[in-house]
């Protein structure tokens, strides 16, 4: 597996990237998060993993307050759970470290709203994210913040 760190990403690999969303709209993501990417592409940087020739899992992701947001993330479905999306958690993680921040931040969608979320907050969890605060109004069921910090001594 290569890992490619994108800036503004344009032409094949956002179509690369929106192929991705595509196929994992419907189970995961509402249809609103396709057009949502595709303007989201034209201001942040993305961490894409090519396996077998092509990309198949991405992490996209920017600053706010000071922290790494992760806006989104997704593996192809037939190469989900081969661990390419935690070599890119890593990867962000030390990408993070390196421009001196010490914390990723994401909001995800409540599993006891779409159960299917329960994997992605698992993988969350896995990865030494905590979940800090739970927001009703947010999206259409609510979202989850969730926190990792990149400093040994903190308070998550
Ligand atoms: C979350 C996601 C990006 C992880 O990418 P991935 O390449 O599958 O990640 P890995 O293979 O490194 O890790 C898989 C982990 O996910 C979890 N998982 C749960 N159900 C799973 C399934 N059916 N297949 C694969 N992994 C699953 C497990 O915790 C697994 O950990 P394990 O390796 O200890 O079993 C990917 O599964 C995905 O695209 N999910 C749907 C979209 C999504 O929820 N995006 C995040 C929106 S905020």
């Amino acid at each position: 597996m290569e890992i490619y760190l994108h800036s503004r990403p344009a032409g094949l690999v956002a179509e690369a990237i929106l192929s991705i969303v595509a196929d994992l709209t419907g189970e995961w993501f509402t249809t609103d998060v396709a057009p949502a990417t595709e303007r989201d592409l034209l201001f942040q940087d993305v961490f894409c993993a090519i396996q077998d020739g092509r990309i198949r899992s991405f992490i996209m992701f920017t600053s706010h307050d000071g922290a790494i947001h992760i806006t989104l993330t997704g593996t192809s479905p037939a190469y989900r759970g081969q661990g390419i999306g935690s070599a890119l958690m890593k990867r962000l993680e030390l990408h993070a470290g390196a421009l001196g921040f010490d914390e990723i931040v994401v909001f995800t969608v409540p599993p006891a709203s779409k159960p299917v979320y329960q994997a992605t907050v698992d993988f969350y969890r896995k990865h030494g994210f905590k979940v800090v605060k739970e927001y009703r109004e947010l999206w259409q069921n609510g979202a989850l913040e969730l926190r990792k910090s990149l400093r040994e001594s903190s308070q998550y």
